[in-house]
């Protein structure tokens, strides 16, 4: 017999049929004016993570909301701003997810504060909604409205608070009710503290107080978390022998030799990315002239990759 009771699932499920803990988020729009609008939203996740040219966010709102209308309005740019706890945080979000209210009405009495992103520096041209300031990071985005076509959807008009069909699988207006939009990621803006611990080391005390939101429940509360604190899990290393290395590495590139002091560094790389690693320093081989990569060579490669990696923050 099951341990577990089967449960009905209803619309809304991850409020109404789950325990799902999700990032609180605000997000800015521009209004017709050219005014900031911002409302508070919990269902925003990554989207596209890695090998696409871009990253991207994904964003589930009801398509009548003033989120969705500005971006079906063709106004593309967004900024996706993380709250942390704070003094009266959750009234004053919990206020900017009151369904209906117009842009200028709900800003009236917005309870943070607004500043410039960082794009609008960089290209003055392209107008930007600001970004919440007591957030503890923001992501700019822009709405990638060729994705299945969606800017097909720009400028449609709600018949009765709804949208008839068509409707699009995964990026503009997904059903009846909602809309979902790939937003592509033009800046991550981070808090200087915050900033410090991802570039130089992890600290699980200098982490933000990620609000954490389980959504709408019992019809009546929006349900938040207290920050959890946060314990580091080691992942074990399983190390490969080197003989399992030299043969996927043999297998990499017949003009490309790689000595035993170079594998050694590969040896406690999961076995299922070896060949991309692999074929990332083969890449760099060809690029530079080199036929043999030693261990010299590997620290060269791990160096680039690491200021690559500095660069990008
Ligand atoms: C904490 C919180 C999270 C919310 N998450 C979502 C969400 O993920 N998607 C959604 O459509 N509405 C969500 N809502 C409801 C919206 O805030 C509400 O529809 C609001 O009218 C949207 O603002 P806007 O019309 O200015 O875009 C949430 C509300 C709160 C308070």
């Amino acid at each position: 017999m099951s341990s577990f009771k089967d449960l009905r699932i209803v619309d809304n499920f991850y409020q109404t049929s789950s325990y799902y803990p999700m990032p609180t988020v605000m997000i800015s729009t521009l209004a017709e004016d050219g005014s900031t609008s911002v409302g508070s939203y919990s269902l925003c996740f990554p989207y596209y993570i890695a090998g696409k040219g871009y990253y991207a966010m994904l964003l589930e709102a009801r398509n009548s909301s003033n989120t969705a209308q500005h971006l079906l309005a063709g106004r593309k740019t967004i900024a996706i701003n993380f709250m942390p706890e704070g003094p009266g945080y959750h009234k004053k979000i919990v206020a900017q997810g009151w369904p209906g209210d117009t842009p200028a009405e709900k800003m009236k009495n917005f309870g943070f504060h607004l500043e410039d992103g960082l794009c609008i520096a960089e290209d003055p041209a392209t107008p930007r909604p600001k970004v919440v300031s007591e957030a503890y990071q923001v992501m700019e985005c822009t709405w990638m409205s060729d994705l299945e076509n969606a800017y097909e959807d720009i400028g449609r008009k709600l018949e009765d608070g709804c949208y008839p069909p068509p409707y699009r699988s995964f990026n503009g207006i997904t059903t009846q009710y909602g809309a979902h939009f790939i937003l592509r990621i033009d800046k991550v803006l981070m808090k200087p503290k915050f900033y410090d611990n991802i570039i130089n080391g992890v600290k699980g005390r200098l982490w933000p107080n990620v609000l954490v939101c389980h959504g709408y429940r019992d019809s009546k509360n929006f349900w938040f978390a207290r920050t959890p604190r946060l314990v580091p899990e080691l992942l074990p290393i399983r190390n490969a022998t080197l003989s399992s290395v030299r043969y996927a590495a043999d297998r990499t590139d017949p003009n490309v030799h790689f000595t035993d002091d170079a594998l050694e560094k590969l040896l406690n790389v999961p076995r299922i990315f070896l060949p991309t690693v692999l074929k990332g320093c083969v890449a760099w081989a060809k690029e530079n002239g080199v036929t043999e990569i030693t261990a010299r060579e590997m620290d060269i490669i791990n160096d680039k990759r690491a200021k690559e990696k500095g660069k990008t923050k």
